[in-house]
């Protein structure tokens, strides 16, 4: 199969130039200017962006959590993903206590087999880690698990201790492996949200208010100091605030390997966003929101790279049943929100079309970088001959109205309900294969295939 894309503005994290692409089953083969050669297919991309798929590395499929389940499976969590023009996911298998490492990895293996219409990865959630399971997390890496999440919050379900994490970053370390670690003081948060419920503060914003940024840039800056003591590199997740993002900024002043993410929540929603009522659940996530001044903060980090990367934490909960868990206590509402599907519009929106960012780097930061920081580049990533097609056809000047009645989440509300975005995802092939096309799914549940990915290659 051939498929010819004509006309169109090729852009990756370092080129702009208007050119065709020429896909030749699912690799790009040439690319340039007006190519004359045969096609199965041609699609016409005049006036259009012809940019990489995006890449999210930070999902959560039908994660068990809270007392329930995250409410997209691996195949409504991958449609929806696809219409937003991402291509590739990287999903967090888990490791609860007293499961082996492997464990974890071959329950999210079941999970996502035959569901996906993406490709898809995985890192572990590693809850407990001896010295003498190395050989086993090297297996892991070299069947293409080479990043392993850590927790520093959540006490009793998935936290961490320091022990721990040091012994977890030191074998990953030594081997190029790469430890994400979820920054917050969890212990302290558990102590303060014990206080707020004994005085009646029960509401969703309470959730907010009992997770102080200080406790988010004291797990930042523990989680530097373990990994220079275990002389490893660190990628902190869905960071949130200026507090944190000045840890991150004077490590990587004094020349340390860290790296950290962001999401387009804390970008483009604030602590206002909670209110007074329960319909503030629809944003209980951790990190929480924070002050509105936080995101100019951010946005400027982006564009330093002091943040490399932007992922969703998509973690879905349907306010119906699920959120309502929490009503009358906050701690008991399940932590997460939806996001995996409006990534690319979002970052587009306030990014570029607002003058934030350039499109080169609109494109590193949705795709290029997380490639390469989670060693899939340049199979993935960019566009350039021999990589995968993965591709996306963006309308720069079109508009939507983000909404949950036209979302293909499957969750009963949007975090960005009635934002007006510029910025319309058009076509979507992933290796080589149309999985959306004018807005309208063309792919299949079980084509997405399982990503075996290598190291780190942006230090
Ligand atoms: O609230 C969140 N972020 N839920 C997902 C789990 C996590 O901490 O990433
Ligand atoms: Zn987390
Ligand atoms: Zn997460």
């Amino acid at each position: 199969m051939r498929t010819l894309i004509r006309n169109g503005r090729v852009v990756t994290a370092v080129d702009d130039y208007k050119a065709d692409v020429l896909i030749e089953g699912e690799k790009v083969s040439v690319i340039g200017a007006k190519l004359d050669v045969e096609a199965d297919r041609v699609i016409e991309a005049g006036g259009k962006l012809v940019i990489p798929g995006g890449i999210d590395p930070h999902t959560h499929m039908e994660l068990p959590f809270g007392g329930t389940e995250s409410s997209d499976d691996f195949r409504t969590g991958t449609i929806a993903a696809a219409h937003g023009g991402t291509t590739s996911i990287i999903d967090f298998a888990v490791q609860y206590k007293g499961q082996a490492l492997v464990e974890g990895v071959d329950n999210w293996h079941r999970k996502a087999e035959g569901k996906c219409v993406i490709d898809y990865g995985f890192h572990l959630i590693t809850t407990e880690f001896e010295d003498g399971q190395t050989e086993e997390l090297y297996t892991l890496m070299d069947e293409g698990v080479t990043s392993f999440k850590l927790f520093m919050a959540y006490p009793g379900v998935f936290l961490a201790d320091d022990a721990t994490i040091f012994r977890a970053m030191s074998a990953a370390g030594a081997r190029g492996g790469l430890i994400c670690m979820h920054a917050e003081n969890g212990i302290v948060i558990n102590e303060i949200i014990k206080r707020a419920l004994a005085e009646g503060r029960t509401a969703p914003k309470y959730h907010a208010l009992t997770r102080p940024t200080i406790a988010e840039a004291e797990g930042v800056h523990r989680a530097i100091a373990l990994s220079e003591m275990a002389e490893s590199p660190v990628y902190i997740v869905h960071l949130s605030c200026a507090d944190a993002l000045n840890q991150v900024r004077e490590a990587r002043d004094r020349g340390l390997p860290a790296f950290a993410e962001t999401c387009p929540q804390y970008l483009f929603l604030s602590i206002e966003d909670y209110g007074e009522g329960f319909e503030g659940a629809k944003y209980v996530m951790t990190p929480p929101l924070r002050e509105k001044w936080n995101q100019e903060e951010l946005w400027k980090g982006l564009k330093t790279d002091d943040l490399q990367v932007i992922s969703t934490d998509h973690c879905p909960f349907c306010m119906k049943e699920q959120k309502e868990l929490g009503r009358g206590d906050f701690s008991k509402i399940p932590n997460g929100a939806p996001g995996v599907e409006h990534r690319m519009s979002l970052i587009y929106d306030g990014g570029v079309a607002q003058g934030r960012i350039s499109l080169n780097r609109f494109v590193e930061l949705t795709s290029t970088a997380a490639a390469k920081m989670f060693g899939l580049f340049p199979r993935k990533g960019t566009i350039a001959v021999g990589s995968d097609a993965d591709i996306v056809v963006f309308d720069p000047d079109g508009e939507q109205t983000i909404s949950a009645a036209t979302h293909h989440m499957n969750v009963d509300y949007s975090a960005y309900e009635g934002r007006k975005v510029k910025g319309v995802v058009e076509t979507v092939l992933s290796r080589g294969s149309v999985v959306v096309e004018n807005g309208e799914f063309k792919g299949k549940a079980g084509a997405g295939q399982f990503l075996k990915r290598g190291t780190c290659v942006s230090m």
